[in-house]
């Protein structure tokens, strides 16, 4: 299994927990010098300070959408996923605003239970088909 396929794998096995999965990427790009002007060691800390129990929080290798470096993806909790809930992937996260705001969505419940901040559509993305079915199948 490659390291993507591993990395995609870790985060589709999260789907099981009760709480959201927030999904940080750093891997080739994400997480890296390659993106400059970004405490990228302060930023998975400032999430896991938030975010306490409130969700899980896995850290994976490269998940094939380096254009959007850094990449986030929030998945849902069950509860979550069947109030209609889906991931969201979020690119160039790339300031400690934006890290807050992804924060303080998921501790309000993430997709599902809560709506995310009106400033969160500016990061949000598509990725490939091949890309998306990695997680969300
Ligand atoms: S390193 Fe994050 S998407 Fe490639």
């Amino acid at each position: 299994m490659s390291r993507r396929a591993r990395a995609q794998a870790a985060v589709s096995s999260s789907a099981g927990a009760g709480r959201p999965t927030v999904t940080v990427c750093r891997g080739c790009c994400c997480g890296t010098a390659k993106i400059p002007r970004v405490d990228h060691t302060a930023q998975l800390a400032e999430l896991r300070t938030a975010l306490g129990d409130s969700a899980s929080i896995r850290v994976v290798d490269c998940l094939d959408a380096c254009e959007q470096a850094n990449v986030i993806v929030v998945q849902p909790s069950p509860a979550g996923r069947r109030a209609g809930g889906r991931p969201v992937w979020l690119g160039l996260v790339n300031d400690r605003d934006v890290t807050a705001d992804i924060a303080a969505w998921v501790e309000a419940g993430g997709p599902g239970p809560a709506d995310p901040p009106g400033i969160l559509d500016l990061y949000a993305f598509q990725p490939s088909r091949r890309v998306r079915q990695g997680i969300e199948d």
